[in-house]
């Protein structure tokens, strides 16, 4: 296959940026998308220009490193993370435009890589549980009913990869904050912390700088892990609950 690609380049977080075009040849149906752009980066290293700077680690779609807006959708045109995305989903002589994640809160810092840690800080403040660490304990010690495991495992396959900022028109966190909750509030491990972390997550994801939810439904669209949209509703359930109890409103 032979494709335009037009890339977003920017030397670092206060140059501007531009979209700059590139001719890559030879690329084959059965290569990733980073794949392809590793074969792009060959071509520039090799003419002695700078190569383009993107996020990947695992390429295995595990790690939520990869994030990349492609022709418009964040991680293409499959519902799927950008290293699982293959070529056999263009078309010869496609011009395919490559961007990064667009959001308040997600700076650029070079190219295609973006500063994510707004969402490490929102894990910082409550994505944990306090239960002493030490020896697996007895897996019938601490009964978790079928549908409240099932719950949280569905929330816990988010990977933090920030799609659902990208997507979402008003670049709100509501669906990676609400997995991150939900899938520790279900579980009678993650109760004694209930309250206090979806008010201090929230509250977290508030000073970020993130947008503000409408529920259009773009971040579950865009969701590579398919996190229901009904996460958000039932974190706001519980911060409504929590608000309550803790007599804040
Ligand atoms: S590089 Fe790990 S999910 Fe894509």
């Amino acid at each position: 296959m032979k494709l335009t690609l037009r890339v977003w380049r920017q030397k670092n977080a206060d140059a501007d940026g531009a979209m700059s075009t590139y001719e890559v040849d030879g690329i084959s149906a059965d290569m990733s998308f980073l794949e392809m752009l590793d074969t792009l980066n060959e071509e520039l290293i090799l003419a002695g220009d700078d190569p383009v700077a993107f996020d990947h680690d695992c390429r295995e779609g595990i790690c939520g490193a990869c994030s990349l807006v492609i022709n418009g959708d964040a991680h293409g045109p499959e519902r799927t993370t950008t290293c699982q995305l293959h070529m056999r989903s263009f078309r010869d002589g496609d011009t395919i435009d490559v961007e990064p994640w667009r959001a308040a809160a997600f700076p650029v810092v070079k190219d295609l890589v973006v500063d994510r840690s707004a969402f490490d800080r929102i894990i910082q403040a409550g994505g944990y549980i306090t239960a002493p660490t030490g020896a697996a304990p007895e897996a019938h010690a601490t009964p978790v009913p079928k549908p409240d495991a099932d719950s949280a495992f569905e929330h816990a396959e988010c990977i933090g990869c920030g799609a659902c900022v990208a997507a979402c028109p008003n670049g709100a966190a509501m669906l990676f904050t609400s997995a991150k909750i939900n899938h520790l509030n279900v579980l009678p491990q993650g109760a004694p912390e209930r309250e206090t972390r979806v008010l201090d997550m929230v509250g977290q994801m508030d000073e970020e700088g993130f947008g503000g939810c409408t529920l259009t439904g773009e971040c579950a669209t865009a969701c590579p892990k398919g996190i229901p949209l009904f996460s958000i509703t039932a974190m706001n359930k519980e911060w409504l609950r929590a608000t309550r109890r803790a007599g804040r409103r």
